[in-house]
């Protein structure tokens, strides 16, 4: 991956450390003006601390960031211009209404007050929480709260913005609501740097995905291209009797049979044209399949296989 002078974000070799621990080991980023990038690790894998560094909330030990055109050693103010920031953790005032954290952080952008009022209205509109703006956040819900962070992070226009696990916690519905705000973001032009663990929202949301791991990137490109880098995608078929296991396993020599389970995982690339095959395959000896099940590879298998370990918490389960 190499940085050119459209990407809105560039980093290269960028290294950190706190005391003896060596968290990011010489990565290189570069995502391209109005996209959408997910940088995707585990707990503790590093994805926080890339945000600081690329947003100049901390100095890195080595390396170079630029930020839509403006290298953050030199131009450190114009980079901050630039960026949007909606941290892992919400900026929200609690003794303040919702209406007011927007303004103070419009204040706090020299926007015009005219243009701050405006603007903290077309938001608290957009994110639907005009009834709520004249109470305290914390009386909002977690997923009312977020929307309120990312309200916050668009009132200064930014054309950058970095979201730290926007979604995490949220509930499925307002889970759907924040990516399609995100999407909408995107299809405005603005450049969208995201951290995430879940892999379904890299999948759902980046045009492409960094996958970070003990300080470094191992993996980089679409979600389709990640997921052609592993093997894994199969078809199993299970029967109601050993004879007719018996009889397919004789047709798909490549085949993994489990006899306890009478079923047999026949590698696939999970098109039609390989459904086909199978089931062709099948009627030539005459064996009806009681149940039959495609398993394409999917970003699980991606980091299950490039890290030796699964992604997500909540997806511990090897398959
Ligand atoms: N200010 C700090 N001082 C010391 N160690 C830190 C500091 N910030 C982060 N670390 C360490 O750096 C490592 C990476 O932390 P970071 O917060 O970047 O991870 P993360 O990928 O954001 O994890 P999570 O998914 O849990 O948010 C962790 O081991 C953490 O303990
Ligand atoms: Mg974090």
């Amino acid at each position: 991956m190499s940085a050119t002078h459209s990407d809105a974000v560039a980093a290269t070799g960028l290294r950190k450390s706190f005391g003896t621990e060596l968290v990011l080991d010489g990565i290189d980023l570069a995502v391209p003006a109005g996209s959408i990038f997910a940088l995707l690790g585990p707990n503790g894998a590093g994805k926080t601390t890339s945000v600081h560094i690329l947003t100049t909330l901390m100095p890195a030990d080595g390396g170079t960031v630029r930020i839509a055109g403006h290298d953050l050693a030199d131009e450190p103010d114009a980079a901050r211009r630039a960026i949007g920031v909606t941290g892992q953790f919400s900026a929200v005032d609690n003794l303040l209404t919702g209406e007011e954290n927007l303004l103070l952080m419009a204040d706090l952008l020299h926007l015009d007050r005219v243009e701050g009022r405006r603007r903290a209205a077309e938001l608290l509109e957009r994110f639907d929480l005009v009834d709520a703006a004249g109470r305290a956040p914390a009386t909002y819900s977690g997923g009312m709260r977020r929307k309120l962070d990312l309200a916050m992070t668009l009132i200064g226009d930014p054309q950058v913005i970095f979201l730290d696990e926007p979604t995490t916690g949220l509930d499925p519905r307002t889970r759907r609501m924040m990516w399609d705000a995100i999407r909408g973001l995107a299809a405005g032009g603005v450049t969208i740097f995201l951290t995430t663990q879940y892999l379904e929202e890299a999948d759902e949301l980046a045009d492409r995905i960094a996958l970070l791991d003990q300080g470094r990137i191992v993996a980089e490109g679409t979600a389709t291209e990640l997921k052609r880098m592993i093997p894994g995608g199969h078809i199993s078929v299970r029967f109601t009797d050993p004879r007719a296991l018996d009889a397919a396993a004789g047709v798909f020599g490549r085949a993994r049979r489990d006899d306890d389970a009478l079923t047999l995982e026949i590698p696939a690339d999970g098109g039609v044209g390989s459904l086909r095959a199978v089931l062709d395959g099948l009627d030539a000896v005459r064996v009806q399949p009681d149940e039959l099940t495609v398993h394409s590879p999917d970003l699980d298998d991606v980091f299950l296989s490039l890290t030796g370990r699964a992604g997500a918490p909540e997806k511990e389960a090897v398959r």
